[in-house]
């Protein structure tokens, strides 16, 4: 981080990160009320995730936007890579492409990237990381896509079908394009360097597939985007769309704006599989706090909404009706409402969603087959 105040690469996120240098970083277009209400005009009601900013910027959504309106629909398109259980950060882009799903009927392909994790991941063997695939898989499916609509790609599982469509794609990607975008070394492993050509591959798939181009739209948390600029500089290429896609801030992690969330330290986020005690537990004792050091104190200078995370966590997440929220964070901000009174709400809010994952979680057992496509 030399000469950097932040770093944001699909592996490696490092730093306080300033959103608006990294749309300039990163070239890609802030998400204005214009588009804002373009959106609206199809989807009613916007998504809180859009009003509340944290689907911040995209490339290409008016372009989508002009093929719809002429009738030409776009589908959906995004991933996760299955290392560890699913934890309620993953759950973020996934539940706004639901969103998505419902207001423009678009059908949807989730790729789970058990190669890639297993190429990345020093620790893990192939075994693992498909059995983690399958694990995750269910928190998609719990969710509640469509299953006509809906398919989910295991890479290791689908091989044959992406090794074919990502073979021409590998083919314009030079090596020193792979280690300037995602800051490779000489030491990486060659299965790294040709991976973000079978990311790239879903994009295409409907299109190969139904033999004429098909728009793609990408939701995703904004460190994916250096995938996404690769294979939208190699597609035209190829005689395909360039892919659009929006894109989403961090979530952060229970131990505040600087931790990570990571398998590492369960106490840094709240797994979907959590217990009401463990959730109980984890917020009480490790949420990171805008209060003050005592109750006095708090009632008299109240407490900072912006970097308390568990205000956060019902901002982005847990709590959709903006009257609501707006209520919590004046009556935090002015002292009224405690460190602790916060953390029930958010307590309450996190363990009835997680106990109706939890019943969604256990009958998408039985609707794996349903969703997921294997050749
Ligand atoms: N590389 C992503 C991860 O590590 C997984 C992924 C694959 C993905 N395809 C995607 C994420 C498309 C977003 C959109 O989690």
């Amino acid at each position: 981080m030399a000469d950097e105040d932040f770093i944001v690469t699909p592996w490696d996120v490092e730093g306080v990160v300033d959103y608006d240098k990294l749309i300039e970083r990163f070239g890609t277009e802030p998400i204005t009320p214009e588009l804002l209400k373009r959106i609206q005009k199809h989807t009613g009601r916007l998504h809180f995730m859009l009003r509340r900013d944290l689907f911040f910027t995209h490339r290409d959504l008016n372009w989508l936007l002009d093929e719809y309106e002429k009738g030409n629909p776009f589908y959906l398109y995004t991933g996760r890579g299955p290392s560890e259980k699913t934890h309620i950060g993953h759950l973020v882009p996934w539940i706004f492409t639901k969103w998505l799903q419902d207001k423009f009927g678009a059908e949807f392909i989730f790729q789970m990237t058990d190669d890639e994790k297993f190429l990345f991941k020093e620790d893990l063997s192939m075994e693992e990381t498909k059995e983690l695939a399958y694990d995750n898989a269910l928190d998609v499916i719990a969710l509640g896509f469509d299953p006509k609509k809906t398919q989910i790609i295991i890479d290791t599982e689908n091989a044959k079908t992406l090794y074919n469509i990502a073979l021409p794609i590998a083919k314009k990607i030079t090596f020193s394009t792979v280690k300037a975008s995602f800051g490779f070394e000489n030491s990486a492993n060659i299965g790294q360097i040709f991976y973000t050509s079978i990311q790239a591959a879903p994009a295409i798939l409907k299109s190969v597939q139904q033999g004429k181009n098909i728009p793609c739209l990408i939701p995703h948390g904004v460190d994916q985007d250096p995938h996404f600029r690769v294979c939208r500089d190699v597609l035209p290429k190829l005689g395909y769309y360039k892919p659009a896609s929006i894109q989403n801030k961090f979530i952060p992690s229970l131990l505040g704006p600087a931790g990570k969330m990571s398998a590492s330290n369960p106490n840094s986020t709240i797994y979907v599989t959590d217990t009401p005690k463990q959730v109980k537990n984890k917020i009480n004792k490790h949420a990171f706090s805008g209060g003050q050091p005592d109750i006095e104190t708090h009632r008299k200078l109240g407490g900072n909404p912006d970097i308390d995370v568990s205000f956060q966590w019902l901002k982005i997440l847990f709590e959709p009706i903006d009257k609501k929220l707006d209520e919590i964070e004046l009556a935090y901000r002015n002292g009224d409402l405690l460190t602790g009174e916060l953390k029930a709400i958010l307590i309450e809010k996190v363990t009835k969603f997680l106990i109706h994952h939890q019943k969604e979680r256990e009958k998408a057992k039985d609707k794996l087959e349903d969703f997921i496509v294997r050749d």
